[in-house]
């Protein structure tokens, strides 16, 4: 019989064997997923533990190697057991603390909703995967020291120490130079746009968007007077508008369209900075889940490349920790800075400082990058598993848009309407939303299907539920 030895020692012993007991028909790879995942949980297998090998496994239980395999890989993806080149799986130093759960069934209202905890809400991230220990341990040792100034009014444009730690890590990580001066601490991306169209624009002007695009994007610009000209999006990006129209500002996801996850292409590119340069006009750049670029090669962002005086680059990081979080910030050019700063000053952008003095720590310990390479890992393997599980169960129902980037899949609908869709989803407990929700033109049908947030196993099984589901509402494919 294999052992589960912990480091350094002692070893312990775990009865495998028990693993495989009581399975209730789920395929075998997922009973012991779960088994396994359990002893994690209540502490049976401490972190550092190290798992025997997938042969050696395999042996024990009397089942294939690629069944261990699958299990492991699982549990690799969401963050409960970590890979270590050439010695093997060990249960994670810091197992996921938050739980993640079986879908419930759906509350009242769920369908109209961008974002519920179910799978496959989009925008929400591996709240599982989030360092709480790490943070928690960061944060105990700020407050024993937090300076006074920090706990009194008098930084509008962010904590220094945040500033600085964003203006270096955002030219190592996205080639972007600038000094912590054109760094200005937001509440995140809404905030950032926020302020950049009170600070340009004035009410009465247009500001070119992506159709379809984020709605939170026109609806700032609604509230501050400003009309949002939707632009189509095609397979290079935003297109650019006829020649006649007036905005002097294009607000856009050049790395990650959102919604549809079209990464940019140069020419594009290049094309949109012609644009800024020949109007006098802005480019507002939200370079939001650049980080997650799964296929290829990521570009850099306008802001790094020539034409950069012309474009305020923002980024947030509600969505790669938590979304409560409420920390982003605004890159602008230096011709900008004394406009934005007296802008923040008069309308008290503030977001609140303690956090920020934490966050600053965070990233300079090393946990943002350490995060961010687990979150690539497991967001990978969450999305290559939901693409095999609904090509499998969703085949002649809906069609995959295969994207690079992005943490939530875009599927055309083949039979069906949007509507339909999401009510037989909401009815077994899992959340799709529709396109149209995006678009002022009509759009073709389609739904998103976020997978960050979510397990494997959680998002096969909610895959299966749709499977069956469409299958009794629409007959066999
Ligand atoms: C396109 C886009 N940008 C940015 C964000 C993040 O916004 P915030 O930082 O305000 O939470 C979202 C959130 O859903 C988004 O869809």
């Amino acid at each position: 019989m294999s052992t589960f030895a912990s480091r350094p020692s002692p070893v312990r012993t775990v009865g495998l064997i028990n693993l495989l007991k009581g399975g209730d028909g789920r395929p075998l790879h997922l009973v012991i997923y779960h088994r396994i995942r359990h002893l994690i949980a209540t502490g049976a297998l401490p972190a550092g533990t190290r798992l025997p090998s997938s042969r050696a496994l395999a042996g024990d239980l009397g089942v294939a190697r690629n069944t261990v395999v699958e299990a492991i890989e699982l549990l690799v993806a969401d963050g409960w057991i970590e890979t270590r080149r050439g010695s093997g799986a060990y249960v994670a130093e810091e197992p996921p603390r938050v739980a993640t759960k079986p879908p419930p069934p759906a509350p009242e209202g769920a369908a109209e909703r961008l974002t519920d905890d179910l799978p496959f809400s989009v925008g929400i991230p591996g709240l599982g995967l989030f360092r709480a220990d790490a943070w928690n341990r960061v944060q105990a040792r700020c407050w024993r020291s937090m300076p006074r100034e920090a706990l009194l009014e008098g930084h509008p444009l962010g904590w220094p120490a945040l500033r600085e730690v964003v203006a270096s890590q955002v030219q190592i990580t996205r080639g972007v130079v600038c000094s912590p001066e054109q760094v200005i601490i937001t509440s995140g991306a809404r905030n950032a746009l926020d302020l950049t169209v009170r600070a340009l624009l004035g009410p009465g002007s247009r500001a070119v968007v992506e159709d379809p695009g984020y709605f939170a994007v026109s609806e700032t610009l609604r509230w501050n007077g400003v009309t949002p000209a939707p632009s189509p999006v095609d397979a290079q990006g935003l297109r650019l508008p006829d020649p006649s129209e007036a905005a002097r500002m294009a607000v856009m996801t050049p790395a990650c369209e959102f919604p549809l996850c079209v990464v940019m292409s140069p020419d594009r590119r290049e094309a949109w900075t012609a644009w800024a340069a020949e109007r006098g006009g802005w480019i507002f750049e939200d370079d939001y889940d650049s980080e997650f670029h799964f296929e290829g090669q990521s570009l850099p962002p306008l802001a790094a490349q020539p034409g950069a005086s012309r474009v305020i680059y923002a980024n947030s990081f509600n969505k790669l920790l938590f979304p409560s979080l409420r920390l982003g910030y605004l890159i602008v050019p230096t011709s900008l800075v004394e406009l934005f700063a007296k802008a923040a000053l008069e309308l008290q952008v503030n977001a609140g400082i303690p956090n920020q003095v934490v966050l600053a720590e965070f990233i300079r310990d090393g946990h943002l990058d350490r995060h961010l390479r687990t979150a690539r890992t497991a967001y990978g393997a969450r999305r290559r598993r939901l693409v095999a599980a609904l090509e499998q169960e969703l085949a002649g129902f809906l069609e995959i848009r295969r994207q690079p980037v992005g943490l939530h899949l875009v599927a055309r609908i083949l039979r069906g309407s949007e509507a339909e869709w999401i009510a037989l989803a909401a009815e077994r407990g899992v959340h799709l939303v529709g396109m149209s929700r995006f678009a002022t033109a009509p759009a073709e049908p389609g739904v998103l299907l976020g997978f960050a947030g979510f397990d494997v196993s959680d998002l096969q099984a909610a895959a299966a539920e749709l499977g069956r589901a469409a299958r009794a509402h629409f007959g066999s494919a």
